[in-house]
C-alpha cells in the first residue's frame, strides 16, 4: 500500500510505472522478493506474493497454475528464479505465448548488475520473448539514479539473439524516460530472419523433403511445410528443418526426452513439429499445440473382396426352402403318379422328367394319369422357368464373399492392420472401449519393406488417412499393383484434429495459431492439399484407393467362358425384350453393377440403384 509519507526508493517508483504502462492487461502477477517492495496495485490486476525462499519451484508452480503467470522478481540470486521458472513451464498446465518478465536489482547498493545480466546467457531465457531487466547504471557514479532497460534481441541473426538489447534509461531525478520506448518489443510480428527450426520428415501429403530443386525452389513442399513457409513469410522467419528421419514421429520418454519429431521438440532441439502430428493427450500434457491445421479421417485399405468359387453357382437361383418345397413336391408328385397308375414303373423317373418339362414315353390310357401328367407338366414349366431365370442371373452379377466394411468387421476376420510406426494408435490407446481394445491388439508395427510384401498376401490390412478434400495419405509401401486388391473401408476408425506442436507457452504458439486461422478462413488449406496431392502424389493409387468401391465389377468385365456365354446370351436377350429392371441382393452389398454386354452394341452398361449410364 501507497502511504503517502514513506519516502519512495527511486526503484519502487519505476516499478509503479511498469506496472501502470505494461501490466494492466495481465490478469494476474505473481512479486517474489526479498525485501520489502511498495507499490499501488491497480484495482483490475491480482497480486500475488511469495517471498523468495531457497527453493520457490512448488509456490510458482501454484501461482502460475492460479494464472498468475507474469512475473516480478527481486532476488539476489535470480538464476534460481529461472530454474524453478523452466520446471513450472514443463510441469505446469498453463500455457501462455506471452508471458512477461520483469527482473528489478536489490535495494541493496553493493548489488552486482551482472548477475542480472547473466540471466540473458541462459538458455531458457531465449524462449522467453518478453523479458525485462531493470539494471542500475554501470555508468553513473556512486550515487546512482539511473536504470537501464534491458532485455534481449530475441529476433534477428542466430550468433546475436541473446546479445542485450539497451532499450532506454530511467532518470530517477527528472522522474522520466530518455526515449519513452517500448519496453516490451517483441511481438512476434517480425522476426527479422531469426531461424526457426522445425522437425520433420517426408510423408506425403503433409510434408516432403529432399525435392528436387527444379521442381521446388526450396526443395520442400507439403501441406504442412506451406504453413510453416507462410508463417515464416509473414513473421520474417528463416526455415531450418531439424530431421530424425529414422525415428518417424518418436516418442517422448518419462524423463522428458525422446527420440523423432516429439523427442526433438520436448528436448528444445526444434521449436515446432509438424508432419501429421495429432493432438495426441498424452503429448498435450507436455507440449503446446496450435490451433487445428487439419481434419483428417483414418481408415484401412483392407483385402478386396473375391467372387465366389461357382460350385454352388447352380443351387443359388432358389432359396433353401424353395428347394425343400421342390423335393417334397418331387415326392407328393410321383406318389400322385404312383396311386393313378396303381404301379411304381418308372414313376420318379417320369416325375422327374417332367418336371425339367421333358414328356413322358408313354401316353398313357387313362384320363386319371393324362390329368396327373397334364398338372405336372404345367408345375414343370414353371419351375424350369423361374429356375432358368434365376440361373441367368446368377451368372451375369458376380456374387461377392463379405467385404470389410467397418471394424466390427475386421475384429471378426481377426484381420491384423499394420503401419510403420506406432503413431498410428496413439489417439484410441486409452479407449475403455471393448470393440477399439480388440482393434488394438490387432494392431501390428512392420518395416516398410515387410508391409510391402504384406501388401500382396491378403493377411493384412493398411491404415490410410483420409484428408478433407477427398485425398489419401497412403504409405509408400503400397504400391498401385497391390491397391488392385485392396478395398477402402467404409467406416472410418476414428477422426483426428492435426496440430503444430511447440514447447510449452512458446512464444510461437499464438501467433501460429491466428496464422492458422486465417487460412482456415480463405480455403486455402483445402487449395494446398489438393495442389501437393496433384503435384507429388501417385494419382493412379489415389484413384485405385478412391475408387475401390466401385471398381470391383470393372474388373469382372472379363471375356465370358463358354458357360457363361450361353446363360448370358439368355439374359440379355430377355433384357432387351423386357423391360429390365435391375434388382440387387443388398444382402450381398452390390450397389452398382456393370454388365458388358456385347448385344446389341458394344456399349458398357453402369446400372446403379438410381440411376443407368452407358459408356
Ligand atoms: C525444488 O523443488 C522441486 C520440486 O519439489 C524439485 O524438483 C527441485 O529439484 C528442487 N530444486 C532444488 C534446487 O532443490
Ligand atoms: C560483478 O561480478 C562479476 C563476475 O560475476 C565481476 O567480474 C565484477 O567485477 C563484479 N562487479 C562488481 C562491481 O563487483
Ligand atoms: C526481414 O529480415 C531481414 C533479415 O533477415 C531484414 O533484412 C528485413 O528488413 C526484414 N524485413 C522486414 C519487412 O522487416
Ligand atoms: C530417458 O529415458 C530413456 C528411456 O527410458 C533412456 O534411454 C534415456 O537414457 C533417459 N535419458 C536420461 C537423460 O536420463
Amino acid at each position: 500500500m501507497l502511504i503517502t509519507t514513506t519516502v519512495l526508493h527511486p526503484l519502487e517508483v519505476l516499478l509503479q510505472i511498469l506496472i501502470n504502462n505494461y501490466l494492466l492487461e495481465s490478469y494476474c502477477v505473481t512479486v517474489i522478493t526479498e525485501t520489502k517492495l511498495i507499490f499501488r496495485p491497480p484495482s483490475n490486476v491480482t497480486f500475488m506474493y511469495i517471498h523468495a525462499e531457497i527453493n520457490i519451484t512448488n509456490l510458482i508452480l501454484d501461482a502460475s497454475e492460479h494464472g498468475c503467470s507474469d512475473f516480478i522478481v527481486q532476488t539476489s540470486e535470480p538464476e534460481n528464479f529461472m530454474a524453478a521458472f523452466e520446471t513450472v513451464n514443463h510441469l505446469g498446465d498453463i500455457r501462455r505465448s506471452n508471458k512477461k518478465l520483469i527482473f528489478l536489482p536489490l535495494h541493496d547498493e553493493t548489488f552486482n548488475a551482472s548477475v542480472l545480466m547473466n540471466i540473458l546467457t541462459l538458455k531458457m531465457t531465449g524462449f522467453i520473448a518478453n523479458i525485462l531487466l531493470v539494471v542500475p547504471s554501470e555508468k553513473c557514479p556512486e550515487y546512482c539514479n539511473y536504470y537501464d532497460l534491458v532485455t534481449h534481441n530475441f529476433v534477428g541473426p542466430d550468433a546475436e539473439v541473446d546479445d542485450p538489447l539497451y532499450l532506454d534509461r530511467w532518470d530517477f531525478g527528472l522522474e522520466q524516460f530518455d526515449k519513452g520506448v517500448n519496453l516490451f518489443p517483441h511481438d512476434m510480428s517480425n522476426m527479422n530472419g531469426k531461424t526457426v527450426k522445425v522437425a520433420a520428415f517426408t510423408y506425403k501429403p503433409y510434408v516432403l523433403l529432399d525435392l528436387d530443386p527444379s521442381d521446388n525452389v526450396l526443395g520442400r513442399d507439403g501441406m504442412e511445410l506451406r504453413i510453416i513457409d507462410e508463417f515464416c513469410r509473414w513473421v520474417n522467419c528463416t526455415v531450418e528443418i531439424v530431421r530424425d528421419d529414422e525415428n518417424q514421429w518418436g516418442e517422448i520418454y518419462d524423463n522428458l526426452t525422446g527420440v523423432g519429431i516429439l523427442g526433438n521438440v520436448i528436448e528444445d532441439r526444434a521449436d515446432m513439429g509438424i508432419t501429421a502430428l495429432y493432438s495426441w493427450y498424452e503429448e498435450y500434457r507436455v507440449m503446446d499445440f496450435s490451433a487445428s491445421i487439419i481434419r483428417t479421417a483414418i481408415t484401412c485399405i483392407a483385402p478386396a473382396a473375391r467372387v465366389l468359387s461357382s460350385w454352388d453357382l447352380p443351387f443359388l437361383p432358389f432359396a433353401w426352402l424353395t428347394w425343400v418345397c421342390l423335393i417334397i413336391t418331387f415326392f407328393y408328385a410321383s406318389f400322385a403318379l404312383f396311386v393313378a397308375q396303381r404301379s411304381t414303373d418308372k414313376i420318379f423317373l417320369s416325375t422327374f422328367g417332367m418336371m425339367l418339362t421333358q414328356t413322358r414315353d408313354d401316353l398313357g390310357n387313362s384320363w386319371r394319369i393324362r390329368s396327373i401328367t397334364g398338372w405336372m407338366l404345367v408345375t414343370g414349366l414353371i419351375i424350369d422357368n423361374a429356375y432358368g431365370g434365376g440361373l441367368a442371373s446368377s451368372f451375369t452379377v458376380p456374387k461377392y464373399e463379405a467385404s470389410i466394411d467397418t471394424v466390427q468387421d475386421i475384429v471378426d476376420r481377426k484381420m491384423e492392420w499394420g503401419a510403420t510406426h506406432d503413431a498410428w494408435i496413439f489417439s484410441i490407446i486409452l479407449s475403455e472401449e471393448p470393440l477399439i481394445k480388440k482393434l488394438l491388439s490387432q494392431f501390428r508395427t512392420y518395416p516398410a519393406e515387410e508391409l510391402k510384401r504384406r501388401s500382396f498376401t491378403r493377411s493384412t490390412a493398411f491404415s490410410v488417412e483420409h484428408l478433407p478434400a477427398g485425398t489419401f495419405a497412403i504409405g509408400e509401401y503400397i504400391t498401385k499393383e497391390a491397391t488392385e486388391d485392396l478395398e477402402l473401408m467404409l467406416e472410418n476408425f476414428y477422426y483426428e484434429q492435426c496440430v503444430v506442436m511447440l514447447r510449452k507457452s512458446s512464444p510461437y504458439t499464438a501467433k501460429l495459431s491466428e496464422l492458422v486461422g486465417r487460412l482456415h478462413q480463405s480455403g486455402l488449406m483445402l487449395a494446398w492439399e489438393t495442389q501437393v496431392a496433384l503435384k507429388y502424389l501417385d494419382f493412379k493409387v489415389q484413384l485405385e484407393v478412391k475408387l475401390s468401391r466401385s471398381r470391383r465389377d470393372v474388373d469382372e468385365v472379363n471375356p465370358l467362358s463358354l458357360k457363361q456365354v450361353v446363360v448370358l446370351f439368355r439374359a440379355s436377350q430377355s433384357w432387351v425384350k423386357t423391360n429390365y429392371v435391375p434388382t440387387f441382393n443388398h444382402k450381398l452389398n452390390i450397389n452398382s453393377v456393370i454388365i458388358n454386354n456385347n448385344f446389341p452394341m458394344n456399349f458398357q452398361i453402369f446400372v446403379t440403384k438410381s440411376a443407368i449410364y452407358l459408356l
